[in-house]
Formats: structure tokens, sequence, C-alpha cells
């Protein structure tokens, strides 16, 4: 019988290995029979010289051996294991079970229709199985196996299997699970994992795979309101410019009136290609190609919706997240934020509550923290289109992605858009930039000066200001000391404090800028993220990074504020250098080393270099 292509049902387990995670996927793969008679044999071979239990084959190591490739590298973090029934066919997703691999498994989630959660039943509910619970919901996984395994460890124990049954239903209900099946497993023995075991009279249900054949595919999608992101632009020749995306949700005809946003521009559906045909409609879940009547610029990222039913669109959202990175999650960072086939720079504005998962209470918090499950606000560079979760799952989640690994650092939900940034616009000014530069009869830019206290940002950029002043040009400085009297008064010496120290810097250098100056900058700056955050408002040229080094020993005897001294004392806490980091810009404009040359050298090689 031939299984059609529609049939096929991916899960993602969630668990780890002491869970019995892999001894159950190698049941499902082995007992279902689909691994090869050699791939057998030498498995037998293999358990037994590791010294397995009798003659028993050891299925975790079918399928740890099956998975070599996620030991060699990060890039496949999540395996892909293919079996078939009479039914339909499977693929599961198995992703690393360690608490720090919640990304890999956010991966998976994000394509599954099913999730089988293990619990040890000897260890009962963990918080690990909240989390991963609550990953699942997050990323709009409806159906939900909860394997309660190694039963015959708790002597196929009835009264201890309700009791888990029952402290899991709980949570389940609480964060809103709808559809679970809970069964009683050992997948060591084989239990209820095939086929209904004779050992658990007192279960009715059904075995995992069973449940796993039973959950309904076809369950009819809603079909929405009609959203298409683009994916691809494609001009194969002059005359044709088709728009390439998975319909999202909705339907759509050739000669519907669209709407393609964020830019609001109209048109009407000239042809539909889905499959290599022309064809006259296409709905969810097609991956189509569409051609406008007009000659409208579309780019990736670039939504087409109907006239009459547009998406949203916005630049501030409440949403959901869970923090993936060993490095925490600060506010007033700027991360990427890729959703809907584009990437935007975004940040996080506000931290709301931290959920804790074990009772779903709420606190607040300054930071995130590896696995925190967060209520936060976001601000975005620019508009996107959007749906929110619940409407449109496709279209309402986003990952994060730190902007120098390139790692997922955060996957999120949109709660929904926060409606204070809507009515406001940006005012086109008469009197521009290059207006106020042919006034001055010079140029504006930021020289931003970086490094530790004492290491002479202060002393060179004083002197560097007098002399640009002597040849008539217009300056301003902007020193750390200065204007934490004032501005940011707030503001402490916390990694928080910093950030946020720096991002007022930036836009106030930035208007600094646009108001013709030659602003100069004297912070310590210590993290990347936020002299890189600075130099993003900037056009290329128009930000200079000049990190001023010294060894610490120096900086130290320097002492000019005696701030080093009291630091050592334990008076001043998150002292730069002794209990806060500092770190090192890797390709600034200049560099000098204060301790070799004098003060004058450096200004006048800055002014030799960069006004002449
Ligand atoms: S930054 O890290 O946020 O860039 P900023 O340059 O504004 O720091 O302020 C640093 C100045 O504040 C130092 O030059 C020093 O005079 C003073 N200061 C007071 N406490 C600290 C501290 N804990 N760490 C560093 N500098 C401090």
């Amino acid at each position: 019988m031939s299984i059609s292509q529609n049939n096929i049902l991916k899960f993602i387990t969630c668990g780890s290995v002491d869970d019995g995670k892999s001894t159950l996927i190698g049941r499902l793969l082995y007992d279902s029979q689909l691994i090869a008679d050699d791939q057998l044999n030498k498995l037998r071979n293999d358990s037994i010289k590791e010294g397995t239990q009798g003659k028993e084959i050891d299925f975790a190591l079918l399928v740890d051996g099956l998975s070599a490739e996620r030991e060699q590298g990060i890039t496949i973090d999540v395996a892909h294991r293919y079996f078939n029934t009479k039914k339909r066919k499977f693929i599961v997703l198995d992703t690393p079970g360690h608490e720090q691999y919640t990304r890999n498994m956010a991966t998976g989630a994000s394509s599954a229709n099913a999730a089988i959660i293990l619990i040890d039943a000897s260890k009962g509910v963990l918080p690990q199985t909240k989390r991963h619970s609550y990953l699942c919901l997050m990323m709009g996984i409806k159906e939900i196996i909860v394997a309660i395994n190694k039963i015959d460890q708790i002597n196929y124990n009835e009264g201890k299997f309700k009791t888990i049954e029952a402290e899991y239903s709980l949570f389940a209900k609480k964060i809103g699970f709808k559809k679970i099946k809970i069964i009683p497993v050992s997948a060591l023995h084989g239990d209820n994992i095939i086929k209904k075991s004779k050992k658990m009279k007192w279960y009715s249900g059904s075995s995992i795979l069973s449940h796993l054949e039973k959950i309904n595919l076809k369950e009819p999608k809603k079909l929405g309101k009609f959203r298409l992101p683009i994916q691809f632009v494609s001009r194969p020749n002059s005359n044709f410019r088709g728009f390439q995306g998975t319909v999202s949700s909705g339907q759509i005809k050739k000669g519907d009136k669209v709407l393609i946003q964020p830019s609001n521009t109209k048109s009407s559906i000239k042809e539909i290609i889905y499959s290599a045909n022309y064809v006259k409609s296409a709905s969810i879940g097609q991956a189509i190609t569409v051609s406008l009547k007009d000659e409208i610029d579309i780019s990736r990222g670039n939504v087409i919706t109907k006239c009459d039913e547009p998406s949203e669109i916005s630049n501030q959202f409440l949403v959901n997240l869970i923090w993936m990175d060993e490095n925490e999650g600060h506010t007033g960072r700027s991360y990427f934020l890729k959703m809907n086939n584009q990437t935007v720079g975004a940040q996080i504005t506000s931290i709301k509550s931290i959920i804790n998962i074990n009772d779903l209470s709420e606190k607040s918090a300054k930071l995130l923290k590896l696995n925190d499950i967060a209520k936060v606000n976001i601000n975005l560079d620019r508009n996107i289109v959007f749906e929110t979760f619940q409407d449109n799952p496709s279209m309402g989640s986003f990952i994060l992605i730190d902007r120098y690994t390139n790692k997922t650092i955060a996957a999120g939900t949109i709660n929904f858009a926060l409606r204070r940034s809507q009515n406001i616009f940006e005012q086109k000014l008469s009197i521009t930039k290059n207006l106020r530069h042919e006034m001055n009869q010079h140029e504006s830019k930021v020289y931003w000066f970086t490094g530790i206290s004492g290491s002479g940002k202060s002393t060179i950029a004083n002197l560097l200001e007098k002399k640009l002043y002597d040849k008539g040009i217009r300056t301003y400085i902007l020193d750390g000391d200065n204007i934490r009297h004032g501005l940011n008064k707030d503001l402490g010496f916390t990694n928080q404090d910093r950030i946020e120290n720096i991002r007022r810097i930036s836009e106030v250098a930035k208007l600094m800028v646009d108001a013709g100056l030659v602003v100069i900058t004297s912070f310590i700056s210590p993290f990347k993220s936020e002299r890189d955050y600075a130099r993003s408002l900037f056009d290329e040229n128009e930000f200079v990074e000049i990190f001023l080094d010294v060894p610490f020993s120096v900086a130290e005897k320097r002492d000019p504020k005696g701030l080093y001294k009291k630091a050592k004392q334990g008076k001043i806490k998150n002292f730069t250098g002794i209990d806060s980091s500092y770190e090192k810009p890797i390709s600034p404009e200049y560099k000098f080393e204060t301790d070799k040359l004098s003060v004058n050298k450096i200004v006048n090689q800055i002014l030799d270099d960069e006004f002449k």
C-alpha cells in the first residue's frame, strides 16, 4: 500500500538521554522494522561489545550511532530519522537533550506536528519537562504525547503513574495545552511503544505508535486571510518578475486585488505558478510564484495581502520569548530579529516579567538568563508586517540572532503590537545635514574614544577639540563624567546601565552630527555591541572609533581620580577592569598605546589624517 505524501507526521522528542529518549526512538525505529539488517547485525555486535545486558540490543546505541553527525558540528542540531508503518510515514526530529540545548529544540519544534515529552517515572515532572512543554506551546505544537518512561523501574505501579499524570495534567491545563495524551511506557522493554503492554492492565489507552498513527493531520486548518510573505524575487528575463513565497494563510485567485505591505501599494494578480504550472488559485501551505499587473518594487520580507484584508504593521511589540544563550540578554542592546523572511535590528526595551516555570508565577527581572521564559517589549529599527502568534503562528513568531556570533539567542512569539509608535511619523525637514555642512564649510562626524578609566580619553579629547576650534571647526565633546551629571544621572555602572548610557550617547551624537557638528565622545564604552550599535546609526565614514590602549597596571598607577584605589578597597562596585569587563575593539580606525605616545603626538596624528 502506498502512503500519500501528505500523510507524514513530523514529531519532536523532548527529554534528555537520561530520560531514555534515545532508547525510545531506537525502539520506534527498530520495532517498526525499518532498520537495515546489516546495520542491525553490526548493532548487535556493538551492543554486546559495549557490555549491555545479555543479548538484548541497546537501542540508545542504535540512535546514537546513527547520529554521529551530531557530534561533528554545531550545524546539524536536529537529526532527522525516518520510519513508516502501514498507516503513515514518520519523521522524528531528534534534538540533543541537555538544558543548554533548548535552542536546538526550538529549531525542531518549529516544524513539528506533535511532540513526545519524556518523563522519567522514577524522577517525575522536572523543571526541564515544564520548560520543554512551554517551548512546544510557544512553537505552536498542539499535539502532545507525554511518555512516562521507565515504568518498569517503579514496578508498573499504577498509583505512582497516576500521581505524575495528575501533576503534569494540572500544569498542562494551566499553560493551555488542549490535546495531551499521557502514556506509561518502558522504552527498554518495549512496553506500550508499538503494542499495548500486558504488564499494565490498568492502562486502557493506546501505545505510543498507535497514538502517533491516529493524530489527525487533516484537521481543517483555518484558511484565514491571505498572506504571502515574499521570500525571493525572480527575474529570469526582463519581461517577467515573479514573487515567490509560501502562502502563510488564506487563498488567492488570478485577478484578485492585492496590497503590497508595508509600502501599501496596490495591484492585482496577473499569474500564479504552482509546481511549475500556471494555476487559477492557490491557498495556505503552497509555495507559489505570483506576477502582478503593475510594475511594483517588491523585496524580500514584503507581504502580499488582499486590499480589503490588510495585515498589521508595527515596530513595537509585546512578545513572549525564551532566552537560549549562555550570555545574558540585556535591554537596550541591539540584536537581529528574523521573521517572515527578513532580518531587522531589534532591541528589548523592557523586561516585563520572567515566568517561573514551576508555578507559572511572574517576577520582575533586569536581565535574561539562559532558558528564561520572559514577557518583554521589543523595538525594531523599522516597521514590519506581522500577525499575532495567535492569529497566524508562522507570521507571529521570530528568532533573535546575535550580531557577532550569528547564533540564535532567543525564540519568541508576538502577543500584540504596542500602539505607541503607530501615530508617530517621521517629519521631513528642509534644512538638511548637507546644507549645514556647506554653511560650516566642513563635514560632521563622530570621533568615538574608547578605553578604560585612566587611558587618557578626556585629556586627548580635550586637546583635539582645542586644536579643531583653532581651525574654525564646530565641535562638541560628550564626556562620560559630564553627561552622568545631567542627561544620564539616573544611570550607574551595572552592565545594564552602561548599555543604556551608550545607547543614549549614540543617539545624542547622531543628533549632533545631523546638526553639523564634529562630535568627540569620551566614554569607557566597554562593550563591543554598543560601540557597534553606535556605528550602525551613522553613514559610512561618519564614525571613527579610536581605541586608547593602555595596560591596566599603567592606568591603575595613573589613577587620576583615585577611583582604582577605592575600587580595590571595595568601595566602588562594578569598576571596569576590576569587577566589570572591557571588550577591546577588534578593528577600530585608530589604536594608540597611550603609555608609549604623548598626547600631542596622538592628537597630531588624528589631525594629520583626518583634517588635512
Ligand atoms: S561607561 O562604561 O558607561 O562608558 P562612562 O565613560 O560613562 O562609563 O563613565 C566612566 C567614568 O565614571 C569613569 O571615568 C570614572 O570617572 C567614573 N566611574 C565611577 N564609577 C565607575 C565604575 N564603577 N566603573 C568605571 N568608571 C566609573
